[in-house]
């Protein structure tokens, strides 16, 4: 991981090494934390976040689900996420903030305990790799269900709940996978485990909607977006474990792993094995807004005012 030179927590801009908390911070030991995973990338109007705003909502919904007010404003979030671009210098980074129940009573009632917020930033690149991009990632079917409704919220982008996600990364990689699918308490499709899932079948477009527990995933909506403005039909709709090994083409989205087609699942083949033709045309699409070559999905970009480094 490439480190930066500052980090935002709590209103300072401190150097990386001294952004610390205590050790009997609560969200340490019981996940009382909500996050946010964005990407700024270099256009050619200058260093854009994608679909900032998007993000920026959901991380006050998702604190919001665990009883807790965003302690600055989104506006000043946005703010300082510009600046922390700008003096570290970077032109394209994956953005992180964090909002979490700081120090304070170690009882399981969080509701007196400080609510305090970060943002770090840091250079990565393609998380399941550009050759994942390119040639479509290995995946199975996780033996772990997705986290139902009956117990957590999947709407929230919660820490302790990305307990579930840690446990199905583990063991796709340990089996030889790259990623890991999850099934719903009802058996049926979910997601990766930081990604969402489509599924292309004689030209149409099926996702998994809310009733399977997905995290809604603001690239999601993108590539519903840019899908159909393509022209393809797009459902939201449950889908069958057996769907993934008949599909003609799957992919997935999600901020750190953009849009990565899937050539396999359980060792069966998806279509002909490599990313097919209606994936690859929403991922050019997909990849021009990214990087602001689109005009039309242009407001998808906040733009960051240009400051000097700090150095
Ligand atoms: C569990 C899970 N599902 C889906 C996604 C995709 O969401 P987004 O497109 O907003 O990054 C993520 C990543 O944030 C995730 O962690």
């Amino acid at each position: 991981m490439n480190t930066a030179d500052l980090i935002w927590l709590n209103g300072e801009f401190v150097a990386w090494e001294d952004a610390k908390v205590h050790v009997l911070t609560h969200a340490l030991h019981y996940g009382t934390g909500v996050f946010e995973g964005i990407r700024a990338y270099e256009t050619e109007r200058g260093t854009a976040i994608f679909r900032h705003q998007d993000h920026l909502d959901r991380i006050e919904a998702s604190a919001k689900l665990y009883y807790m007010d965003l302690p600055f404003s989104k506006e000043q979030l946005r703010e300082a996420t510009h600046e922390l671009i700008g003096r570290n210098g970077f032109k394209s980074c994956y953005i992180r903030p964090l909002v979490w129940r700081g120090y304070g009573p170690m009882g399981l009632n969080p509701l007196d305990n400080p609510v305090e917020a970060m943002v770090a930033v840091w250079e990565w690149g393609a998380y399941l790799g550009e050759e994942g991009k390119r040639d479509g990632v290995r995946a199975r079917v996780s033996s772990y269900r997705r986290i139902s409704a009956d117990s957590l919220i999947p709407h929230s982008k919660a820490s302790g709940q990305y307990l579930n996600s840690v446990l199905a990364k583990i063991e796709s990689e340990k089996a030889g996978y790259e990623e890991g699918i999850l099934l719903d308490q009802r058996g049926l499709v979910c997601e990766g485990t930081g990604e969402n899932l489509f599924i292309v079948k004689d030209g149409k477009i099926a996702t998994p909607g809310f009733n399977s527990s997905i995290l809604g995933g603001i690239n999601r909506l993108s590539a519903i977006t840019i899908a159909q403005d393509l022209g393809y039909e797009v459902v939201e709709r449950d889908v069958a474990r057996g769907e993934l090994y008949t599909a003609d083409e799957i992919f997935m989205t999600g901020t750190a792993a953009e849009l990565t087609p899937i050539r396999e699942i359980d060792d069966q083949a998806i279509g002909t094995g490599e990313p097919g033709p209606v994936t690859r045309a929403v991922q050019e699409v997909f990849e021009d807004a990214l990087h602001g070559r689109s005009d039309r999905y242009a407001d998808w970009l906040d733009i960051v005012p240009q400051v000097a480094p700090a150095k």
